[in-house]
């Protein structure tokens, strides 16, 4: 199969450019296209084969749920079941559209390959202008997970699409600029008696709690490796966000030492915070460091960064930890799961 990419502005997208992608939709193909958190690859959420080819393409096991993305309220009655919950409605005021996705109680009308069997759906109403333009020219909610073969990290530039998915998807619409916030949407699980955080994500644990008040976090959102326990959440499964490179996390101590000790073992990359790399001073250069602003920096260039220490070879990605306070969270939350070692 060709691959077609087509590129758009999100600030001004048209319904005729969009129209090639809406017509493969509409006849149960699958489209990746981009959202403000990171690319997704999606089809008819009604349509249970349309749904079986994004798990075909993206090497996806059939365990692991989908989420389903909405472009308006009305849309959500197709999708959940029983009665929408104070606090279901309060953070979907607050949040949607944006980085939020929810989990109910499923209505018949989704079929059971997009909830991998669950009685419960994920929706998210994404805020990127193409992908709310896409879901309304089709007239129906589109499933889809993120636009990547399965376990490596997410994309969030088309460029990264391109590389999993080329000549296993008719199309990929393509905008000029990496997704806005480059991590995953939090997840929160509303339903059962208490809002349980699923992953975190660019909606804070701070800003939910603002809202709603008692959520509980989920073992698997603090990001540590359970085993094959009940998988409601992701990644307690099923691998996430590994590049080739051995992650070596360093949550204590002088993480220029460990960088330094790892440099006599092969090709290093070193990504940090608090100061500029330092490496120089292991008397030899470092390919990456984000000494930036904090961990809104490191979670927007973070999955590409990855994909790019793939494409030089590099053996270990020397990582300084961040505070786990706001999206901090989320961003050690996704290299908990990817770390190899955590000193
Ligand atoms: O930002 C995002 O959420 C992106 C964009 C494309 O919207 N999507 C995304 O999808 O990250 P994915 O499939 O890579 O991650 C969604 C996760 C899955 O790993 C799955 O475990 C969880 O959501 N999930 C889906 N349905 C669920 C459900 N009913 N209950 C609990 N978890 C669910
Ligand atoms: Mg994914």
């Amino acid at each position: 199969m060709k691959t077609k990419v087509i590129l758009l502005n999100p600030k001004k997208t048209s319904k005729k450019e969009l129209a090639p992608a809406v017509k493969l939709l509409k006849r149960g193909e699958i489209v990746a296209f981009p959202t403000e958190t990171v690319y997704g690859l999606g089809a008819n959420a009604f349509d249970a084969k349309a749904v079986e080819k994004i798990f075909k393409a993206k090497g996806r096991p059939q365990g692991n749920p989908l989420i389903v993305h909405i472009s308006n309220k009305n849309q959500l009655r197709k999708v959940v079941s029983g009665k929408i919950s104070k606090t279901a409605k309060k953070l979907m005021n607050k949040f949607w559209p944006g980085p939020l996705t929810i989990v109910l109680n499923k209505s018949t009308e989704i079929p059971c390959i997009v909830t991998a069997g669950l009685d419960t759906v994920a929706v998210r109403m994404p805020s990127n202008k193409i992908a709310s333009l896409l879901i309304k020219e089709c007239g129906f909610p589109i499933a889809a997970p993120s636009a990547n073969t399965s376990s490596k990290p997410s994309s969030t530039h088309s460029d990264h699409v391109f590389e999993d998915l080329n000549g296993k998807i008719p199309i990929i619409i393509s905008q000029p600029l990496g997704c806005e916030i480059g991590l995953e949407s939090t997840i929160v699980d509303l339903s059962g008696e208490i809002p349980v955080l699923l992953r975190p994500g660019k909606i804070t644990l701070e800003q939910l709690k603002k809202i709603i008040g008692k959520i509980e976090i989920h073992s698997s959102a603090k990001g540590k490796k359970i085993g094959n326990k009940i998988v409601k959440a992701p990644g307690m499964k099923y691998r996430h966000y590994t590049p080739k490179a051995k992650i070596i996390l360093v949550t204590k101590g002088d993480f220029r030492k460990v960088a330094a000790r790892y440099l006599k073992k092969g090709k290093i990359e070193v990504i940090s915070f608090s100061r500029p790399a330092g490496i120089k001073e292991c008397g030899r250069f470092f390919i990456e460091s984000y000494y930036h602003s904090g961990a809104e920096y490191y979670s927007k260039y973070l999955f590409d960064g990855f994909r790019r220490s793939d494409s030089l070879d590099i053996d270990y990605i020397i990582i300084e930890a961040v505070s786990e306070k706001g999206i901090g969270f989320a961003v050690m939350n996704r290299l908990r799961k990817a770390a190899w070692k955590i000193i």
